[in-house]
Parts: C-alpha cells; structure tokens; sequence
C-alpha cells in the first residue's frame, strides 16, 4: 500500500526550521506533495532562495519521507517566495520587500565594500536584488561596480537602473557629473532620496541593499529616515575604536525603530599566502564581543584580501571575480545570514501582528 499526504505532512513535521525554531510543516513550507506509487514529490518553499540551511532541509526532508513504508523515493524541489515585513510599522514601498541597510560608526570599515558584495551574493543565491548608493558624498558604489552607463531616463516611468553583475544600481554618483562636489543640506537629502526612491523603476525586488553615508551624523540619519528599513548590519573592523563606534550605529537604528540584523566584522585578519599563516593585524573579537555585548548576532567575519581591495578599484567584485576565495567565501556566507536573519525579523513582526 503507498503512502497517502498525511503520513507525508506527519514525516516531515520531523524537520525544524533552525532560524524560526518551527518545523516546516508548521510553517507552511511544503507545498504540492504528489504521491505517485511508491514516489513522493514536494515542494519546500523557503523564505529566502539564500536559506543558510537549503541544502540540510533539503537532506533532512528527502530522509525523513524515504523512511517512510512503502516509499521508494522522495524527492524535495527547493523554491523560495521572500518574505516582507509589509506595511507594518513603517510605509513600505510597493514592489521592494526588504530594504537593507549597511552601516558603520566609523568611515573606512569597508560598508561600500560589504554592500556591493552583499548584494551580488544575494543575487548569486537566486534572489532580485536591488543597490542603492547612499553615500552622497563619498559614492563609490559606481567604481567598485565598474559601472559608466548612466541610468536611463523612461519617459514618464522613471529611472532605469543599470543591471551588472545580476543587480540593479543606483548612485548619486550616476546623477551628477563626476568632479564636482555636492552640497547637500539635511531637507534637500531627504528630498532627493525621496525622490530616489519614488522615481526609479526598480521593479519587483526581494532585497534592496543600501549602502549608508558613513557615521551617525545628520546625513547617515537622514538617509536612514528616508527609506523604510527592514533592518540593518553593521560593519566594523577589530580595533578597539571602530568596534566602539559600533555602538553608536546600533543606538542610531533603535532610536529609528530599525531592527539590527547584525554585526560584520571585516578585515579581521590576514592569511600570508606563502605560509598560510593567520595574523590578527587589527586584533580579534572585538567584532563578535561587541555583538554579544549588544545582545546582536554576530553575522561573520571577512579576511583582508588584497583582491577585495584590487577588485574595488577596477570593478571587479571578489564574489564574481574570484568566489572560492576565503574573503568572497565570507562574503557569501555572510548574504545568507543576512538573508536569514531578515526572514527571523519578518516573522517576529508577523508573530507580533498575530497575537492579540
Ligand atoms: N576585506 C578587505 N580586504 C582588503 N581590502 C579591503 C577589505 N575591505 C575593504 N577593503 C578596502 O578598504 C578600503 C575602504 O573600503 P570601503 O570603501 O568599502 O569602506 P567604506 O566603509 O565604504 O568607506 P567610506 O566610509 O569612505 O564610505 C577600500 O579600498 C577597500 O577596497
Ligand atoms: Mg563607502
């Protein structure tokens, strides 16, 4: 006698989600369970296509309903419809579902570098993506990206974001001729990130990343007001004054109601590519203590590869350019866990929402 969809459901409630602490039937995730003979076919629909853990559901679900009698295969199709914290709390805007931003205390720590990286990996995973230069002053976006095209202009529709490296982009530094500075005053930016965001024609995008204006000045608030956050990281690198900047960039994004996904600590540490030999040039742990510390997960830490920095002057983006490097490996392990912990404070909200 074959299997029927119960003992199917019943199987795989077996399988815990280890982000949202639920198991995944409970969670809504399997979809179309086809039952033919002794083969079962389902379908695992995830809140994010960049799932830390896709590949062990995926193991997990598959065992669990071979085990089942009767059943001489189990199949599992991994898919993914990314979840949004909708318009609770703050207006979002239609068509982004998570608006993430990247932060820092301190200038210099590598955001721009984080960003753009971030961004790629999340595509790279499967996702839409979006990159929005938030750095009006200092927009390097472009350059790390290699991009010269200037957005074009779709009549009444808006602005059309280039497309490189599987994102769409959008830079300050695409809308002012290059050399020439660019005095913004506190309604002003406001106003033109309004207008940013109103005017281009981003489409449908599971993420869009933004990279902030360095510091918790005027502008970086500003900036962080202006758009509705699903929440932010934080990047800093082991020294003890950037990892105590890190903490005026979280009480800025409490104060503003946006959820801290995270801290990144980058260039963290070197790997002598003769030896192989790990030095901690800026010290250690300062990144993962803070967070700690905060009561913050601690998202990863990122080697100093002097690839990332090459890459970044010649728009050659370590994830694409060289992915099985260590510091583009951190980099893609740090998107899913971004990814992830975006999906944690969706159903938070949402749990929040539920209960009366
Ligand atoms: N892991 C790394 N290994 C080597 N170089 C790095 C690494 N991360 C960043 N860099 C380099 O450090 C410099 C600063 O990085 P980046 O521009 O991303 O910092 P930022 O925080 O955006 O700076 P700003 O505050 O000026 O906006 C760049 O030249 C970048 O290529
Ligand atoms: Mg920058």
């Amino acid at each position: 006698m074959s299997v029927n969809e119960e003992q199917v459901l019943a199987a795989l409630r077996a399988v815990q989600d280890p982000d949202l602490h639920k198991d995944i039937v409970s969670l809504g995730f399997v979809k179309n369970v086809r039952i033919d003979g002794g083969e079962v076919d389902f379908t695992i629909e995830l809140t994010t296509p960049a799932c830390p853990v896709k590949d062990d559901l995926k193991a997990q679900a598959e065992d669990v309903v071979s085990a089942l009698a009767g059943v001489t295969a189990a199949r599992a199709k991994m898919t993914a419809n990314v979840s949004t914290r909708g318009g609770f709390g703050r207006q979002a805007i239609p068509g982004i579902r998570n608006i993430v931003a990247v932060g820092a205390g301190k200038g210099g720590v590598g955001k721009t570098t984080t960003s753009v990286n971030l961004a790629i990996g999340l595509a790279q995973k499967g996702a839409r993506v979006g990159l929005l230069d938030g750095d009006v002053y200092g927009p390097n976006v472009p350059q790390m990206l290699g991009l010269r095209e200037a957005p074009q202009i779709a009549g009444e529709k808006g602005i059309l974001p280039p497309e490189v490296f599987g994102i769409k982009v959008i830079s300050m530094g695409m809308l002012v001729p290059p050399d020439q500075p660019i005095i913004w005053r506190g309604p002003m930016l406001h106003g033109a990130v309004q207008q940013f965001m109103n005017d281009v024609v981003w489409g449908e995008l599971d993420y869009l990343v933004v990279d902030l204006p360095p510091g918790t000045g005027d502008v970086a608030l500003s900036m962080a007001q202006s758009v509705p956050m699903a929440g932010a990281v934080v990047v800093t690198t082991p020294q003890g004054v950037a990892v105590s900047d890190v903490r005026k960039a979280v009480g800025m994004f409490r104060q503003l109601n946006i959820p801290v996904l995270g801290v990144i600590e980058n260039m963290s540490y070197f790997v002598c590519s003769h030896c192989s030999e790990r030095t901690e040039i800026f010290g250690s742990g300062g990144g993962r203590r803070m967070a700690d510390d905060l009561g913050i997960p601690f998202l990863g830490e990122v080697p100093i590869d002097i690839r990332v920095r090459s890459g970044g002057d010649e728009g050659q983006p370590i994830v694409d350019a060289a992915p099985d490097a260590p510091a583009a490996k951190a980099f893609l392990d740090l998107s899913s866990r971004v990814a992830a912990q975006v999906s944690i404070q969706n159903t938070r909200v949402l749990k929040v929402v539920e209960t009366p």
